[in-house]
């Protein structure tokens, strides 16, 4: 949570850093800020409660002229969203000013000890605790301000993503990572740095990820250098980005959700391709590939995820069960690390991030792997942390996802596992080569499924309208697709404001069913599967309670059509398959929903896409 941002070169730093928070805002709007040192040594700091766009007003009157700065994007942890909790901090004298992702743990501490000494805090925040320690040491040890900050990052625990520039030195920005990401971007003549690269993609692909422990040096005419906390020098590893700008813009949609929701015949394509070859007849993911004994041996498979990922880790478990025969647990990650777990050298543990920053499934990774556990990630962001930390891993490759509310990494996911327990599953022989050959074949398929389904969007935005005012709403569904019923209440939820909840459909006997009437609309995923005669019985236990139905359905249903109010027609496809297709009209029921409101559906309040924090 939270997005920084930093620039040193010869351009506008205003310009490129405004640009730039406003890529980043999926990560937290709550304030923002920005930090310039003017070409005669002045430092000007600005800031703003809410969006980027409120601090866009604040500084259209005031001296922007830089050519270095940073600036950030907040999520709010420690005080309210406020004008002065806002980042960037400054020290007490002015002198220095620091943007921060992340929480200083020990911040109480570090704050008595340095108001004992006098220091005054003029915010609720963490962060300004580093930034008035950090000049502290400068002037009681009378050292440069690396020296300062590698100091004062030997006191603090914590997780941070970093940035300080310094009063009078308009060449130098000092920036550091410790469980928060931080990517370099290294241009001709220029350097930028932020919490991923979105920001810099339009100037320069070649990036450094700064690893945990590590302090870049950035100097105007001089190559980036990199330190540890020993003021060790570490070797630069660059990288080329794969992301390009047309992925970071609305491309003519109202909304990064809506864009993300059509885009999906195409990122699917993506995720497969290379993948499910031969016509289908053979599936390859070569991080399964590359650790045959490990799949071939595994007892256990351990999925941990939060949100919308810990829906698809669900779907996984069905699949791998049903393909593998292997055991699957899945577990959010926040409640897995605390949770004594047992663990050892025949489970597999996969960690599922559509950012592969969230820090709850990355310690959820680190206790894996001190426990001796096999770690594969599967994860959106090229780079980022948990591809990092884990033994091997895939990618979804669905590029990159601006709107908070997840949707085309969740069909990703969910392609990516499906592929995954195919794989699986061939080497342990569970499934047969014709198993195998079938499925293939409709992965190859699913591209032009999906567009089918979107074809439903004008039924949904019609039909929409009919539900915009309900206060609540039950989402059902039963074997493959419960996790979708869940993700579909989720999806409601997060852009709506309407309280939704997800439930297996024959629990609904057990609880949810005495809140059915004529006010309570129920959303039933109910495609023909193995299930089907069992939840056509939940549909009627609804009906029979006054509630209002939208069903999903399979083309050419005949039975839920006549008990249900609505009905959407989705293609049939193998069970295996079906969150894939089902999931599809639940996104754009919540998003038009939401639009009807009146909702920012790209920022919803009080969310963000990457949560780095506990
Ligand atoms: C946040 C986002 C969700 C996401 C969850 C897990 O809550 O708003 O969309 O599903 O984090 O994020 P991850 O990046 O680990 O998939």
């Amino acid at each position: 949570m939270c997005g920084i941002v930093g620039y040193l070169g010869n351009g506008n730093a205003y310009d490129v850093l405004i640009k730039g928070l406003h890529r980043l805002e999926y990560r937290g709007y709550d304030s923002a800020g920005i930090a310039l040192v003017a070409p005669d040594g002045k430092l000007n700091v600005f800031k703003a409660k809410g969006k980027v766009e409120n601090l866009e007003t604040i500084c259209n009157d005031k001296d922007t002229d830089a050519s270095v700065g940073i600036a950030h994007t907040r999520w709010a942890t420690h005080g309210e969203p406020s004008d002065c909790n806002a980042h960037p901090h400054y020290s007490e004298d002015g002198n220095l000013a620091l943007v921060h992702n992340g929480t200083i743990e020990n911040y109480k501490l570090l704050k008595d000890a340095l108001e004992e000494h006098g220091c005054k805090f003029h915010s609720e925040t963490d962060t300004e605790v580093l930034v008035q320690l950090i000049e502290y040491i400068k002037i009681n040890n009378k050292c440069s301000l690396l020296e300062a900050v590698r100091e004062a990052l030997h006191q603090v625990v914590g997780a941070y993503a970093i940035a300080v520039v310094e009063k009078n030195d308009p060449d130098t920005i000092i920036a550091a990572r410790q469980s928060s990401p931080l990517v370099i971007g290294i241009g001709d003549d220029e350097t930028f740095l932020a919490s991923d690269a979105s920001p810099f993609v339009e100037y320069t692909k070649d990036a450094v990820y700064l690893n945990d422990g590590e302090i870049a040096v950035i100097k105007r005419n001089e190559p980036l250098k990199v330190l540890n906390l020993e003021n060790r020098e570490s070797k630069i590893d660059v990288k080329t980005l794969e992301m390009s700008i047309s992925q970071l813009e609305k491309g003519g949609y109202p909304s990064f959700m809506l864009k993300e929701i059509f885009e999906q015949p195409t990122t699917l394509r993506e995720c497969i391709r290379g993948r499910v070859v031969e016509n289908g007849k053979r599936v390859i993911i070569s991080g399964v590939r590359d650790h045959k004994e490990k799949f071939l041996n595994a007892k256990r498979i351990v999925i941990v995820a939060c949100g919308t990922s810990w829906h698809a880790a669900l779907i996984g478990k069905y699949l791998i069960q049903e393909m593998c025969h292997i055991a699957v647990e899945v577990e959010y990650a926040s409640e897995f690390r605390y949770s004594n777990p047992v663990l050892g050298k025949d489970d597999i543990v996969i960690a599922l991030s559509q950012s592969g920053e969230t820090a709850d499934t990355l310690a959820a990774v680190k206790i894996a792997r001190s426990m001796g556990a096999f770690v594969f990630g599967i994860s959106n962001a090229v780079g980022s942390s948990i591809p990092r930390e884990t033994d091997s891993g895939a990618y979804i490759h669905v590029g990159p996802e601006i709107g908070v509310a997840s949707t085309k990494a969740f069909t990703g996911q969910v392609m990516v596992l499906t592929m995954i327990a195919m794989a699986i599953a061939d080497l342990r022989g569970t499934l047969t080569a014709d198993e195998i050959a079938g499925l293939g074949k409709v992965i190859l398929e699913m591209p032009e499924l999906v567009e089918h389904v979107l074809k439903l969007n004008d039924k949904i935005e019609r039909l929409s309208l009919i539900y915009t005012y309900a206060r609540n709403f039950l989402y059902l569904g039963r074997g493959y697709n419960y996790p979708v019923a869940l993700e579909g209440a989720l999806k409601l939820k997060e852009i709506s404001y309407i309280h939704a909840e997800g439930y297996p459909a024959a629990e609904m006997k057990h609880g949810p069913i005495a809140l059915i009437d004529a006010e309570m609309p129920s959303v039933i995923v109910a495609p023909r599967d193995h299930l089907y005669e069992k939840i056509v019985s939940n549909v009627q236990q609804v009906k029979a309670r006054g509630g209002s139905i939208i069903a999903i359905v399979t083309e050419g249903d005949s039975v839920i059509r006549n008990i249900a109010d609505h009905v959407l027609e989705v293609p049939e496809v193998p069970e295996c398959l079906s969150p894939i297709i089902t999931s599809i009209p639940l996104q754009l029921l919540s998003y038009y929903i939401a639009i009807n409101k009146g909702k920012d559906v790209d920022m919803p309040r009080n969310l963000a896409k990457s949560v780095t924090v506990e």
